[in-house]
């Protein structure tokens, strides 16, 4: 695959990132049996013998499973862990009940308290077997974030050499530039949702001064940002999770959502044909396709889907097969 250089933080990595959250099995207490290990092997060798170089973690992702089984991994391939980027997050904190200190138990609820961060951090490195991490993100905006808190714990997790860099996911322009004003090495990634169902992120921009309801999007303004500070833009469930390329629709969409959702997968699979790839390569391809640029982080464990993703490597759409993907998926022309 192709080797793409980041902006910030000298990474040199795939333009695809293997995400790892299903990797653990369940999202329970249950330990990883062996069923989940061979599985989470086979997906970790598609995703490794495709070339995939950067891997995306999270502390919570099957409670800490997903970590533990690509540790195990690691351990079993000597060398491997030199020749990858990992990638992990904190701060989502999951429901807990009532105890002593929680007196009325906890919902869920996210984190950035400095010692939170150091602690979710020492669980990370402890359970991908790892020294270092080469990048933490800061998982889903905290409203009760305190930016200070935050750059104490980065300036001791970067001194003591337990992290190469940081950044963030789900974040706004506002709160990136607000980290920003504060810690000493500028954010390097922020990691959204974005996909062919999920289109606003990249292009809201459209919509600025439409009065028209229909054209108005969710405001946003992080892609601008992303693109002046250099910070790398990742796409999170890039494949629609499997919607647009041939999984059942789930009984509770609405048929509007199911009709959309059919039109966008026959445009697809007409792409796919005309460019001679797969379904997923179209899927990727128009994230792909975005001067930002953002990389995909695909979460299929499957590897024949692995290798249909990376397809996506070789595929160049037009502007017109860009947009003409947009107005179907959202199921109106542009303004
Ligand atoms: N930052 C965040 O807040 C956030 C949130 C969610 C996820 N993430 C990251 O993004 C990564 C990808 O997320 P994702 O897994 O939700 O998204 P995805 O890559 O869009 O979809 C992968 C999922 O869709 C299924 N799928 C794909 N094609 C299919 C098909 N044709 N038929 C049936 N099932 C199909 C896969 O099942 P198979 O495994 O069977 O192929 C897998 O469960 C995660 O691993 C994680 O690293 C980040």
């Amino acid at each position: 695959m192709k080797q793409y250089q980041w902006p910030n933080g000298g990474m040199q990595t795939t333009r695809l990132i293997y995400g790892c959250m299903k990797i653990g099995g369940s999202w329970d207490e249950t330990p990883i049996t062996d069923d989940v290990r061979r599985k989470a092997f086979a997906a970790l060798d598609a995703a490794v013998d495709a070339g995939i170089t950067i891997f995306d973690h999270a502390d919570i992702y099957c409670r800490g499973k997903s970590e533990t089984v690509f540790g195990e991994y690691l351990r079993e391939h000597p060398g491997l862990r030199d020749r990858i980027v990992l990638q992990s997050k904190c701060g989502i904190r999951f429901p807990q009940e009532p105890s002593d200190a929680y007196p009325y138990g906890a919902p869920v609820r996210y984190d950035y308290s400095c010692d939170h961060i150091l602690w979710s951090v020492d669980g990370i490195l402890s359970r991908l077997g790892v020294d270092t991490l080469d990048i933490l993100l800061l998982h889903r905006p905290d409203s009760l974030v305190e930016p200070e808190e935050v750059a104490r714990a980065f300036d001791r997790l970067k001194s003591e050499g337990k992290v190469g860099a940081f950044g963030v996911s789900n974040h706004s322009a506002a709160q990136m530039a607000l980290l920003d004003s504060v810690i000493d090495d500028p954010l390097i990634a922020n990691q959204m949702q974005i996909s062919l169902m999920h289109p606003d992120m990249l292009v809201y921009g459209t919509a600025v001064n439409q009065r028209r309801p229909e054209h108005v999007m969710r405001p946003a303004d992080s892609l601008e940002y992303c693109r002046q500070h250099g910070v790398q833009l990742q796409a999170w469930s890039p494949l629609a999770k499997g919607y647009l390329t041939g999984r059942e629709f789930p009984e509770n969409w609405s048929d509007d959502q199911k009709s959309r959702a059919t039109k966008v997968s026959r445009l697809v699979e007409r792409m796919a044909s005309d460019h001679g790839v797969s379904r997923e390569a179209i899927v990727l391809g128009w994230i792909l396709r975005h001067p930002a640029p953002v990389l995909p982080v695909i979460g299929t464990t499957d590897k024949d889907r692995i290798a249909a993703a990376v397809a996506a490597d070789t595929v160049q759409l037009s502007r017109e097969e860009w947009y003409l993907l947009v107005e179907v998926a959202r199921g109106m022309s542009m303004p």
